[in-house]
């Protein structure tokens, strides 16, 4: 395989995974290659579901294996929530800023021993029939304020296992040595060093 379509427009993705591949010889393009290619609804009720669909689309569409990932927050005191649904939480125009807010009103009577969450990556490959999932799991705590500038999301009231900082006070390169996208994305490209 020489090349590999990411089905994401972000640029930290690209460029994170576009550096790892690099040195398999895999070149990676992205949405940006292909403008024609839609945005896919990422309406399924699992992180898996999302991954595939956007990942089987953007195969079909370039003829060409195709990597996707879905993320998602679960907090055990919410059941989970927000799951699946992290990047809504707030409302389908919500900003990152709007769903961390909900989450700390909602988990605003949890003492700290029971504010446990973790954040799930799914990264799906397809490559014609051929279809492969790899899961990355971060555990940590939610925090009741937030700390910290660097990252996106939820970062600034998340503080992973073993760590004093929150992943927002993290330098990215720290941030992804334990992440849970760091953690799939190194599953997949294990996976693929070895198949080629
Ligand atoms: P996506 O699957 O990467 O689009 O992530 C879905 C949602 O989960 C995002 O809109 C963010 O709210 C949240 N999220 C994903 N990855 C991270 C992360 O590394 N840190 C904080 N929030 C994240």
């Amino acid at each position: 395989m020489k090349r590999l379509v990411l089905a994401s427009g972000n640029k930290d993705k690209i460029k994170e995974l576009r550096e790892t591949l690099e040195p398999l010889g895999i070149k990676l393009l992205s949405t940006y290659d292909y403008p024609e290619l839609e945005e896919v609804v990422e309406d399924q009720e699992t992180l898996e579901g999302n991954a595939l669909k956007k990942a089987r689309y953007t195969a079909r569409h370039t003829n060409l294996p195709s990597v996707s990932d879905d993320t998602g927050l679960e907090v055990d005191a919410l059941d989970g929530a927000p799951g699946v649904y992290s990047a809504r939480y707030a409302g389908k125009e919500a900003t990152y800023r709007d769903n961390l807010q909900k989450l700390l009103n909602e988990l605003e009577s949890v003492p700290e021993e029971n504010r446990t969450a973790r954040f799930r990556t799914v990264v799906a490959f397809v490559d014609g029939d051929q279809e492969k999932t790899f899961e990355g799991v971060c555990e940590g705590t939610i925090l009741t304020e937030p700390k910290g500038e660097g990252g996106f999301g939820y970062d600034p009231v998340f503080r992973p296992q073993n760590h004093k900082q929150t992943f927002a006070e993290l330098s990215p390169e720290a941030k992804n040595k334990i992440s849970h996208r760091g953690k799939a994305i190194e599953k997949f490209v294990k996976w693929l060093g070895a198949k080629k």
